[in-house]
């Protein structure tokens, strides 16, 4: 979708050398207060989403749940959150892995997929590839079939996607 491609170059900021030197921060706050250009992106999620079949959307915690929410109602399909360490008050799965800065937990619901769901697994950037890996495995310990995982902007200069083994991944901007 190239409008949404377009609208990704002209509404994420990049910031360098944050939060740490060498990092360069892809800051979608510019997108988020553009009604127009998050129509335009949350449409083309919705879309892929639809194509897949996805009854489900998955979304990571904290900018996952961003495009997540607003995708699930479009489409009607349930919601997922993926949450970091210790949010989630019932049984649940659970990943550490390693960021581009530091290392995570996350968690989800044991119970959160229902079997059969086919589940659209979304976040706004893949770098390294570890919170999405670690996300699919949580998915796929649920039992839950993962149809793509949907990204805004893939670091291509980085290994993410060698992590990820066979999940289909739909960037709507390669960088
Ligand atoms: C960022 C980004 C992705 C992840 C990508 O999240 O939103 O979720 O890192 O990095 P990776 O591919 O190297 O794992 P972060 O946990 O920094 O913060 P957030 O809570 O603002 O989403
Ligand atoms: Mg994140």
């Amino acid at each position: 979708n190239d409008a949404a491609a377009d609208v990704l170059r002209s509404h994420v900021r990049d910031i360098p050398d944050w939060p740490q030197p060498g990092v360069v921060f892809k800051d979608i706050t510019p997108l988020l207060s553009s009604p127009t250009a998050f129509g335009v992106v949350i449409g083309a999620i919705a879309d892929i989403a639809r194509e897949r079949g996805a009854t489900t959307i998955a979304g990571i915690e904290a900018r996952g749940f961003l495009l997540a929410a607003p995708v699930a109602d479009r489409i009607g399909a349930a919601l997922v959150p993926i949450r970091k360490k210790g949010k989630l008050p019932g049984p649940i799965r659970s990943a550490t892995y390693d960021l581009e800065y530091g290392s995570a937990t996350i968690e989800i619901h044991a119970d959160a997929v229902p079997a059969g769901e086919r589940v659209l697994l979304v976040d706004d950037v893949l770098a390294t590839g570890g919170t999405a890996a670690a996300a699919h495995g949580l998915l796929v310990e649920c039992g839950a079939e993962v149809v793509a995982l949907t990204v805004l902007m893939e670091l291509s200069f980085l290994p993410g996607r060698s992590r990820l083994g066979t999940l289909d991944i739909v960037p709507l901007l390669a960088i």
